[in-house]
C-alpha cells in the first residue's frame, strides 16, 4: 500500500510519532512518505494513497501551528475527496478537559465533509497519561493498516 503520513505539530511530538509510524509501515513493506501539513498542498490528495493524519491540539482545542496554513488553503479551495481513505491519530492532554484532543478533529471534519472516508479506530494520545505517544501509535497502527487494506 502507498501511505502518506501527514503531521501537524507545534512542539514536535506529532512529527516524532509520524516518523515512527512511517518507519514501522515501511518495514512492514509499505511505500511511505511523510509531510508536515504546512508543506502539503490540499489539491494533491489522491485515492492511490492511504493517508494517516497525526495532529496535536493547541490554543483552546485548536489546530497546531503547522496545520494552520494547510487548513487555510483547504478552506479557500476545498478539494473533492471522494474515494480517499484516511486514519487519524490525535494528540492532546486531558488536563485541558473539554477541549481534549480537538485539534485533529478539525481536520477529520474537513476531510469527511469533502467525501473522504475515515477507516479504523480514531487513535488518541493523552500527554497526561503514562504511555509514550509512539508506543500508543505503534500499537494502534496494525489495526489501521488492516482496516485500510480491507476497505
Ligand atoms: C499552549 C498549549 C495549549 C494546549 N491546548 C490543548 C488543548 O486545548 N487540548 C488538548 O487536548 N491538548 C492541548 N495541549 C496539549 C498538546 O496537544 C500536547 O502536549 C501534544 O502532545 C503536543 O504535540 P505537538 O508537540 O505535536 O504539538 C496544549 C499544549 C500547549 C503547550
Amino acid at each position: 500500500m502507498k501511505i502518506t503520513v501527514l503531521f501537524g505539530t507545534e512542539s514536535g511530538n506529532s512529527e516524532l510519532i509520524a516518523n515512527d509510524i512511517a518507519a514501522e509501515a515501511s518495514s512492514a513493506g509499505h511505500e511511505t512518505t511523510v509531510f508536515d501539513l504546512q508543506d502539503f498542498d490540499p489539491a494533491n490528495f489522491t485515492p492511490s494513497e492511504f493517508y494517516v493524519v497525526v495532529c496535536s491540539t493547541h490554543g483552546e482545542g485548536d489546530l497546531p501551528n503547522t496545520a494552520l496554513p494547510f487548513a487555510e488553503a483547504f478552506d479557500a479551495d476545498p478539494p473533492a475527496m471522494d474515494g480517499i481513505k484516511y486514519a487519524v491519530f490525535g494528540l492532546g492532554d486531558t488536563f485541558y478537559e473539554e477541549t481534549y484532543s480537538r485539534g485533529s478533529e478539525h481536520l477529520d471534519a474537513r476531510f469527511s465533509a469533502q467525501g473522504a472516508e475515515r477507516v479504523g479506530e480514531y487513535g488518541r494520545h493523552d500527554a497526561s497519561g503514562w504511555d509514550l505517544g509512539s508506543d500508543v501509535a505503534l500499537a494502534w497502527l496494525p489495526g489501521i493498516l488492516e482496516a485500510a487494506e480491507a476497505a
